[in-house]
């Protein structure tokens, strides 16, 4: 099991009936060594009070927003910095609902939107409002965001129902919420260089060869070693994925910009990940003038392109390399082929093709090294990218002893 020791948990608590077992989730945590401090919503307040939540954190709990006090050195900004995980046990569909649109209307959504520790969410409600498609939905939105949900389970409600909403049990909450913390410094110490999205490669001024890659597999990456504690360069080809925090971005366009970027930046990273659709084949010759439309057929010569992931496994002493196989069949095999002619340590076959693997969609991915290899199946680019980031902490056995010695160093 996880240990919590020194981590910091900040607990949400919303108003749902559920919240009667935050004070035992509260110690729970606490005797498993974390420091808790909690914030309940309005909602929360009705069930129990904030001086129960103090007596057992040990700290002040807050309830609102606009509190002078605390807010004279902005209490929201300080409480979203502080946390290694948020976790908000109970959630009601109405903070799942406002997590989902980003709102900023109280003090828990306020701190969530602010904050980029991993976040922990334990669903608590009526079966109907947990089955209806809006719940659903606004789940569907945190997964894909890298969200993580621990429940509901299925069983006797408040409200006499029986079905699924109600809370987990608070003793697999704490297991889930050390997951999630242990996952915050996983990669501190490393610097991750990340390739993603497509190249472009001009064959006039107003065309060019290109790809579907919509960026949002490496940017999820990018955005998962941050926040596992690496410092992330993120070189991108065209696209209108947003930079996620604490991420260094590079824009490049052609194979040869990206080429040129990453030599530049790998010798100070401890981690490549290859993740870009690379274009394979540019125009052999690029023309100054657009060329002019006819009626009969064109020929368009073109030469390889440089292969950047060849190119750094080349290197002298290289990083430790994640290669990506896009593949329209026999994913498996054809990723562990590339292991082998890449000389690389992991491969990450996905399958594209008839609206598979490119832009926003759910996708799985067989993940392969010398020896070994694990399926990851169906799930947002999010929560693969955080297997991802796991997996290659794992093969490079960035353990627990690194995560406290860096963590107590942080404190
Ligand atoms: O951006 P999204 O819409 O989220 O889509 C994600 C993705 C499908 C693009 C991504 O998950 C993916 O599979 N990326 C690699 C696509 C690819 O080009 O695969 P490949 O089999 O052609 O290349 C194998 C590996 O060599 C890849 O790591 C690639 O980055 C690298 N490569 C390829 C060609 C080249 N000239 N240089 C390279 O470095």
């Amino acid at each position: 099991m996880n240990s919590l020791a020194k981590k910091r948990i900040l607990l949400c608590v919303s108003g749902s009936v559920a919240a009667y077992r935050a004070p035992e989730l509260a110690r729970r945590l606490g005797e498993q060594g974390a420091e808790v401090r909690a914030i309940l919503t309005e909602g929360a307040t009705k069930l129990i009070s904030p001086l129960l939540m103090q007596a057992v954190t040990g700290a002040s709990a807050r309830t609102a927003l606009w509190d002078e006090a605390a807010e004279a050195a902005m209490g929201h900004i300080e409480l979203a910095r502080w946390a290694d995980c948020i976790v908000i046990a109970p959630a009601t569909a109405n903070t799942i609902a406002r997590l989902a649109r980003g709102e900023a209307c109280d003090l828990v959504s306020t701190v969530c939107l602010a904050a980029d520790a991993p976040l922990l969410v334990a669903p608590a409600m009526n079966r109907n409002m947990w089955s209806h498609p809006a719940t659903q939905e606004n789940c569907a939105i945190l997964r894909r965001r890298g969200v993580s949900l621990v429940g509901p389970d299925h069983g006797g409600q408040a409200c006499g129902d029986v079905g699924e909403g109600r809370m987990s049990d608070v003793s697999e909450i704490a297991a889930a919420a050390a997951e999630a913390a242990d996952r915050s410094l996983r990669l501190a110490g490393q610097r991750v260089l990340i390739t993603a999205g497509p190249t472009r490669e001009p064959i006039d001024p107003v065309r060019y060869l290109s790809n579907h890659s919509s960026g949002a597999m490496g940017f999820a990456l990018a955005a998962a070693a941050a926040r596992a504690g690496a410092a992330v360069d993120l070189v991108a080809g065209p696209t209108a994925a947003v930079t996620p925090p604490k991420v260094d971005r590079f824009d490049v366009v052609t194979a040869e910009d990206m080429l040129a970027e990453v030599m530049r930046r790998v010798p100070d990273c401890s981690i490549f990940i290859a993740c870009a659709a690379v274009a394979d084949y540019a125009p052999a010759r690029y023309s100054q003038s657009k060329q002019k439309r006819s009626d009969s057929a064109v020929r368009l010569d073109l030469r390889p392109s440089p292969d950047i992931l060849a190119s750094v496994a080349k290197r002298p002493n290289p990083p430790f390399l994640v290669g990506f196989a896009a593949e329209t069949e026999d994913v498996q095999g054809r990723a562990r082929s590339k292991l082998d002619s890449k000389g690389v340590d992991m491969v990450v076959g996905n399958q594209v093709g008839g609206g598979r693997g490119f832009g926003d969609v759910e996708t799985s991915a067989w993940v392969v090294w010398k020896g070994g290899g694990k399926r990851i199946g169906q799930c947002a680019k999010p929560e693969l990218a955080r297997q991802l980031v796991d997996l290659i902490a794992q093969r490079m056995g960035l353990g627990k002893v690194a995560l406290l010695r860096t963590g107590s160093q942080a404190r």
